[in-house]
C-alpha cells in the first residue's frame, strides 16, 4: 500500500524563534491526531532551523525535510549545503526541483539528476517536483512538459531507487496564487504520471508511488483534492505556516 503524505514547505519564511514556536505548536496540536500507519507528516523549514526542529519535534509524528541540497557531496562549494550534512541535521526527505528553484536558480534536469543522486546516496527520500506553467496548459502542452521533467529527472534510476522516490505535481499557475487545480485536473495529471511510471517500471512500482499535489492547498479544499484516487497527499506552501496546517493533516487521515 502506498504512503500518504502531507508535507509543509516553509520556503524562505520565519526566523528561528518564531519558526521553532510554530513547529512546537503544530507538534502539540498533532498530539491529538492519531496518524494511520500509512500517513506521514513532513515539515521542510529553512536550513537554519533544522537542528532546532530536531530537538523540539516528536519524530514519531513529524519528519523533517530540507528544501534543497547541493549537487556535490563536499568540498570547495561556498554557500552550498550537502545532502550528507542535511542527513546529519535530522532530515529524512529533501525537496528536489521545486518550480521556484527551476525558475529562479536555473535548475535544469542535469542538476536535478545530481541532487536526486545525492539524496538517495545518503539514504533520504527525494520529493521530486514537476509541473507546467500557465502558458503550457493553455497551449495544451502540460502533459508533455511533465512527462519530460519526470523522464529527464528520474527515468535513469534503477527499479530499487525509483521505489524510494516521491513525486509532487505542482502546476506553477497554482503555486501561491490562491488558484487551485480542480480535483479533476489534479486527478487527470496524477493518473497520467502513474501511467508513465507504469510503462517504465511496471505495475508494482507505479501502484506504490506516492504522488502529492501542490498549489494553494488549504484546510478548506484539502479533503476534496485528497479524495481523488491518484492523489496521495499534498505539498503545502502558504497554508503550512499556520497551526491550521494540522487540519490538512486531518484531511488525509480520513
Ligand atoms: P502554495 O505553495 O501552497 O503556497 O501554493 C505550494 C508549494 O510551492 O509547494
Amino acid at each position: 500500500m502506498r504512503k500518504k503524505i502531507v508535507a509543509g514547505n516553509w520556503k524562505m519564511n520565519t526566523g528561528i524563534k518564531d519558526g521553532v514556536a510554530l513547529v512546537s505548536d503544530i507538534n502539540k496540536e498533532l498530539k491529538n491526531v492519531t496518524l494511520p500507519s500509512d500517513v506521514e507528516v513532513i515539515i521542510a523549514p529553512p536550513f537554519t532551523h533544522l537542528t532546532f526542529f530536531e530537538q523540539v519535534t516528536d519524530r514519531n509524528k513529524i519528519n523533517i525535510a530540507a528544501q534543497n541540497c547541493a549537487t556535490e557531496s563536499e568540498g570547495a562549494f561556498t554557500g552550498e549545503i550537502s545532502a550528507k550534512m542535511l542527513k546529519s541535521a535530522g532530515c529524512s526527505y529533501i525537496i528536489v526541483g521545486h518550480s521556484e528553484r527551476r525558475a529562479y536558480y536555473n535548475e535544469t534536469s542535469d542538476i536535478l539528476v545530481k541532487k536526486t543522486e545525492q539524496v538517495l546516496k545518503n539514504n533520504m527520500t527525494p520529493i521530486f517536483c514537476c509541473g507546467e506553467k500557465l502558458e503550457d496548459r493553455k497551449s495544451e502542452n502540460h502533459f508533455n512538459i511533465v512527462k519530460n521533467q519526470i523522464s529527464e529527472g528520474l527515468f535513469h534510476l534503477s527499479d530499487d531507487d525509483f521505489t524510494r522516490i516521491v513525486i509532487a505535481y505542482e502546476p506553477v499557475w497554482a503555486i501561491g496564487t490562491g488558484v487551485t487545480a480542480s480535483k479533476e485536473q489534479a486527478q487527470e495529471m496524477h493518473a497520467f504520471i502513474r501511467d508513465i511510471v507504469f510503462r517504465k517500471y511496471g505495475k508494482d512500482i507505479s501502484d506504490n508511488l506516492t504522488i502529492l499535489y501542490g498549489g494553494s492547498v488549504k484546510p478548506a479544499n484539502a479533503q476534496d483534492i485528497f479524495s481523488m484516487p491518484d492523489v496521495d497527499g499534498g505539498l503545502i506552501g502558504g497554508a503550512a505556516l499556520k497551526v491550521s496546517f494540522v487540519d490538512i493533516v486531518k484531511a488525509i487521515c480520513q
